[in-house]
């Protein structure tokens, strides 16, 4: 493994997470009953704005029931559980959590959607699957800790289907610094963000082209504003994940946005 890689791996390795989730949950819904993806969202979607930008991505995409989806860097699950939920899609997830694979896999069976949606560690630039395997790759703030940004595209491009569509929704660079901790790096060692124009530089070089290319900054900001005077939700959520520190982290990152450090964008490709 990379340095790079294991210094990803630790900064999500979140030691006895599912027992964690287990003991959270069980205070709020009783085992024998089944889990809703909308119950699980401030959980599970691990993005700016949440199950909205999943919703719209998806939208985007286009899926139907006959969608094969790999959603990759699937964090504990909750993506790839709303498109299986919504669309009625077969979803695979690939993280390189061991930690948060065991979590995905515990509450996809708890939501009962374990016939549709199953999860594998792995390493979005060796990924264990045969050429044009997927007719829809969702990779959600994911590409930040990738270093080699051209590897990752050409990889996700060779188990796309001729026709398929290529979802990626991240964090760029603009002007000044990144202020740390961040939700996806504590420090510069696991944080890869590229510029917008370096992020369509290295997805054209891997033979892409473009279908929606979108600039969600100001829509993220409002998303923070919102949140930020909003009442905690009452069950579990992200910082059951990440630790003590991630109220620091979101707020860095709505800081980040806000003083044009970061920007969101939002894009969906197909093979040019
Ligand atoms: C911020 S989380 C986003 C999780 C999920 N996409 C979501 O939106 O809920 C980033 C995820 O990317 C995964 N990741 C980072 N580098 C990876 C790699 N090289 N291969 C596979 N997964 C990776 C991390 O383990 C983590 O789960």
């Amino acid at each position: 493994m990379t340095d790079t890689i294991s210094k990803v791996r630790e900064h999500y390795s979140a030691d006895g997470l599912t027992d964690r989730i287990k003991a959270a949950l069980a205070t709020v819904t009783p085992e024998t009953e089944a889990l809703t993806v909308a119950q699980l969202a401030p959980l599970d979607q691990f993005h700016t704005r949440g199950i909205l930008a999943t919703a719209e991505l998806a939208r985007a995409a286009r899926l139907d029931a006959s969608t094969r989806v790999l959603d990759l860097g699937c964090g504990i699950g909750g993506p790839a559980r709303y498109l299986a939920a919504t669309f009625g899609c077969r979803v695979t997830g690939i993280d390189l959590s061991p930690a948060f694979i065991d979590a995905a896999t515990w509450l996809t069976a708890r939501c009962g959607l374990s016939d549709r949606v199953t999860f594998q560690v792995g390493n979005a630039l060796h990924l264990p699957s045969e050429e044009a395997a997927f007719d829809a790759v969702f990779l959600q703030h994911v590409a930040m800790n990738i270093e080699d940004r051209g590897a990752l595209y050409a990889e996700v491009r060779r188990i796309l289907a001729p026709a398929g569509r290529f979802v990626t929704y991240d964090l760029v660079l603009r002007n000044g610094d990144v202020l740390y901790p961040v939700p996806w790096a504590r420090d510069a060692s696991a944080n890869f963000l590229l510029t917008e124009n370096h992020t369509r530089t290295a997805l054209d070089e891997a033979g892409y082209k473009t279908v929606l290319w979108r600039d969600d900054t100001q829509v993220a900001l409002d998303w923070f504003k919102t949140i930020i005077g909003a009442q905690p939700s009452s069950g579990p959520n992200l910082g059951l994940v990440m630790g003590p520190d991630f109220s620091a982290m979101t707020g860095n990152l709505a800081r980040n946005l806000r003083e044009n450090r970061l920007g969101v964008l939002s894009a969906v490709l197909t093979r040019s």
